[in-house]
């Protein structure tokens, strides 16, 4: 089974920490080269220097930002075959019938709509002309159950798996397109979820009995990016210890 990515080019949104800097991290091992984004530029620079990649800040929801990092990815790296559509955001908790018209469009054009213009882009600008690459768009169980809190954020997330679907089918046989849905990860984003002993409730029930680490995404995205992953394209790969299993999310 082949785990590299040698000679293979590789733009990582949100790759400044978490499991985006994970994943980075491990395409680089594998032998890609990497370039990561996120909005601040100095939390890029520091693990761009750490793990030995190129960066580009830049906020995902913006079209002109968005285009610059992907021009920058064509020049500085020469081309952008593999595509990680990580970053996200969750600006709002409870029921969605309350949620507020501006919290519901900033998780939409950071979660959904981001992915869709970041694929068009390295599709038009590199992948259609240049076949083999891959888009993964990092997903999470949200987008398959359902919960009393995060309801917002989850729509957005199970819209990202029809999209995986419906672009996999659209760009295929150039380019494969595939999600991954993590469980609950020990990453910032999730903190107030894990943090003061929370994670050890959520860890028992899980039935590999611990939460996530961003390496095990990681690993999982490395393998779906090399030729290890080559007959694979629409699915959406559950990472979650088990979590899904065991407990119906809601509750
Ligand atoms: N952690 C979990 O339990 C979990 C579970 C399921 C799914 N996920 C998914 O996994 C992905 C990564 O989450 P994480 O837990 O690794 O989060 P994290 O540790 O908070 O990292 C988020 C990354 O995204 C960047 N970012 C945030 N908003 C951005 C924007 N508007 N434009 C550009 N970059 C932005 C952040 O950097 P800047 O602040 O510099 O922009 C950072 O690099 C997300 O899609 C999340 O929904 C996470």
């Amino acid at each position: 089974m082949d785990l590299r990515l040698d000679g293979k080019t590789a733009l990582v949104t949100g790759g400044s920490r978490g499991i985006g800097k994970a994943i980075a991290k491990s395409f680089v091992d594998s032998g890609a080269r990497v370039m990561i984004t996120s909005r601040k530029a100095e939390s890029c620079e520091a693990t761009a220097n750490e793990i030995g990649c190129d960066y580009e800040a830049g906020h995902v929801g913006k079209p002109e930002d968005a285009e610059r990092v992907v021009d920058a990815c064509l020049e500085r790296l020469g081309g952008v075959d593999i595509l990680v559509n990580n970053a996200a955001t969750n600006p709002y908790a409870g029921p969605t019938i309350d949620v507020d018209v501006p919290r519901w469009n900033k998780t939409l054009e950071v979660n959904l709509t981001a992915p869709l213009m970041w694929s068009q882009l390295t599709w038009n600008k590199w992948q259609k002309q240049n076949p083999g690459g891959s888009i993964i768009n990092i997903s999470s169980v949200g987008g398959l159950s359902t919960n009393p809190a995060l309801g917002v954020y989850d729509v957005t997330k199970a819209a990202l798996i029809h999209l995986t679907k419906q672009l996999a089918a659209e760009l295929a046989p150039n380019v494969r397109v595939n999600a991954l849905a993590p469980g609950l990860v020990k990453t910032d984003f999730a903190k107030y979820l894990w943090e003061d002993g929370k994670g050890d409730e959520v860890a028992e029930i899980y039935p590999l009995k611990r939460l996530g680490e961003p390496e095990d995404i990681a690993s999982a995205a490395t393998w779906l990016a090399a030729d290890s992953g080559r007959w694979i394209t629409g699915q959406t790969i559950v990472l979650d210890g088990g979590g899904l299993i065991a407990f119906p999310r809601g509750q």
